[in-house]
């Protein structure tokens, strides 16, 4: 009986494993109730009075051994697990660097966080849209001008389906679907056919805003965005509004800021006139309104819309709106997300 324990007790010290299933089968093996050591104290009953110590001694001694390899062994199973397949060290410093958002999802961002501050909710739409969103309801009229204005992308003609060149179309079907009070600013990508430089791009986003309510007046279009523009760019911020044309707001307006560059004093950016534009505006058409089924004696809106490459571009002085597209990272790490 001495031999099988000291073959036990060899056997015991010499084995090793990371596997967890081998390690519970050797635990079976000599632990279980079946298993090797209760089997010893079985038979330790026929062992003659004169070498019970001894041979008591040796069992417990073999069962101590097993319990601290077990406790040895499941420590560096679980460290194995621990760590990833691909065999990296996570405990390492992060050697690579933490990504940054866009400057256009920063400042399309910070332009939604600033206007749902005073009510202005999200809505969003298709990309590729047809004439009756793009164009018709928004009072332009089939074979007029004003949609040469827009350089568009045709898909399919008649009936068009093009690719939408601007987000006006999204506060379209969101007139549809809810009559006023209505507050929403629709951000998203838009297309018009513009050969690419550093002024112009193809494709650019937008965020436009529209109010519909009773006595919603011009008034409230210039505070809202006297509100925005200082929110911006800074409490100094001055606007002004020029007289415009859109053919789905009547009076319509161009806002500028004072330049936030030279503070009004003149510079490259602003041409040394002090003012730089960064939006239009005005207010909603009836005929849009009434396109949408919304009744134009009882309701009145205002309705705006701004580049987001432009507002960008005055917020971090960009001066090639090509950077935005290009994915550079040398260009991209320069902006640090705090929206
Ligand atoms: N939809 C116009 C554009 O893309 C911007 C605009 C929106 C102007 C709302 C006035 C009112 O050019």
């Amino acid at each position: 009986m001495k031999e099988t324990i000291a073959k036990y007790f060899k056997e015991a010290e010499a084995f090793s494993t990371d596997n967890p299933e081998q390690l519970e089968q050797f635990r079976i093996k000599f632990l279980s109730k079946k298993g090797l050591i209760p089997a010893l104290f079985g038979e330790f009953k026929n062992v003659a009075p004169a070498e019970r110590k001894e041979i008591g001694q040796m069992i417990n001694n073999l069962k101590q051994a097993v319990q601290e390899k077990i406790i040895t062994l499941k420590s560096q199973v679980e460290q194995k697990a621990d760590q990833p397949a691909a065999g990296r060290d996570l405990t390492l410093p992060a050697a690579e660097a933490i990504g940054t958002r866009h400057p256009l999802s920063l400042v399309r961002n910070e332009i939604i966080d600033i206007f749902s501050r005073i009510g202005f909710s999200v809505s969003e739409g298709p990309e590729i849209e047809d004439d009756f969103h793009n164009f018709s309801a928004l009072n332009f009229p089939v074979e007029h001008p004003a949609r040469d204005m827009q350089d568009t992308f045709f898909i399919e003609k008649g009936p068009d389906i093009l690719l939408r060149t601007h987000t006006s179309s999204v506060q379209v079907r969101v007139m549809q679907k809810t009559q006023p009070p209505i507050r929403t600013l629709s951000p998203g990508r838009v297309f018009r056919n513009e050969a690419i430089s550093a002024r112009a791009h193809c494709i650019f986003h937008q965020v436009e805003g529209l109010y519909v309510d009773t006595q919603v007046s011009f008034a409230d279009l210039k505070q809202t965005l006297y509100f925005f523009a200082r929110e911006m760019f800074g409490q100094h911020t001055k606007t002004r509004f020029r007289p415009s044309y859109f053919p789905f707001t009547e009076p319509s307006a161009e806002m500028d800021i004072s330049c936030n560059i030279c503070g009004g004093k003149g510079c490259n950016i602003c041409k040394y006139t002090g003012w730089v534009e960064i939006l239009g505006c005005g207010m909603v058409d009836p005929n849009v309104l009434e396109a949408c089924d919304i009744d134009s004696e009882k309701y009145t809106g205002f309705a705006f819309g701004m580049g987001i490459e432009r507002i960008a571009m005055l917020k971090y002085r960009v001066n090639d709106l090509r950077l935005y597209f290009e994915n550079d990272i040398r260009f991209l790490r320069q902006f640090q997300a705090s929206y």
